[in-house]
């Protein structure tokens, strides 16, 4: 019997296993499909995030969304969620002590959900999962692990730097292609 996803987040939504456990409003488990063959992470919660317990939805989400839906992909289809699941300060990056207490309900997400190709939205979520430090020389190409994983732009970065627009899309198709194949 593989774990669900409700089981996850419930103790996602009472975890004190950081200090983030104190500031946080509301902690951000992830949402989408729990038959998803598309999972994509990114780093942390922001504000918006937090104020209402659902991933990706101030900015750098409705870009997000965007990109999904010119790639022909609904965010209900896929899994969304992040590396931490509460906000930190300011939005500053996780430590890595806050990363390392967080990161077994990533990896509990990943084993009840079972997808077929997890991407990997900027530096933190790289690092995490497969030690990968540069993006920009990452990005691109599948790394074929225990599952597919592509390393792509967070979001929060194509929103400073639009030029990274197209691989970022790029990206998103790619994961598509390999996560919907035949064989
Ligand atoms: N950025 C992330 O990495 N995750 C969110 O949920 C929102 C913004």
């Amino acid at each position: 019997m593989r774990e669900s996803l409700e089981e996850i987040a419930k103790e996602i939504n009472a975890c004190t296993k950081c200090e983030l456990g104190w500031s946080r409003n509301h902690a951000v488990p992830g949402e989408g499909s729990a038959n998803a063959k598309l999972m994509l992470i990114g780093e942390a919660p922001g504000r918006e995030e937090d104020e209402k317990g659902k991933p990706f939805i101030g900015r750098a989400g409705r870009l997000l969304t965007q990109v999904l839906s010119d790639a022909g992909l609904t965010r209900e289809e896929v899994f969304i969620t992040s590396v931490i699941k509460c906000r930190p300060p300011n939005n500053r990056r996780p430590k890595k002590k806050e990363i390392r207490a967080c990161l077994p309900y990533l990896r509990r997400q990943i084993m009840a959900i079972n997808p077929r190709v997890i991407l990997l939205l900027g530096g933190v979520a790289a690092e995490s999962l497969l030690g990968i430090k540069r993006v920009g020389e990452a990005r691109g190409k599948p790394f074929k692990r225990d599952r597919v994983y592509i390393v792509t732009y967070h979001p929060a970065a194509v929103l400073r730097n639009i030029n990274l627009l197209p691989y970022l899309s790029e990206d998103i198709r790619l994961g598509k292609t390999l996560a919907y194949s035949e064989t």
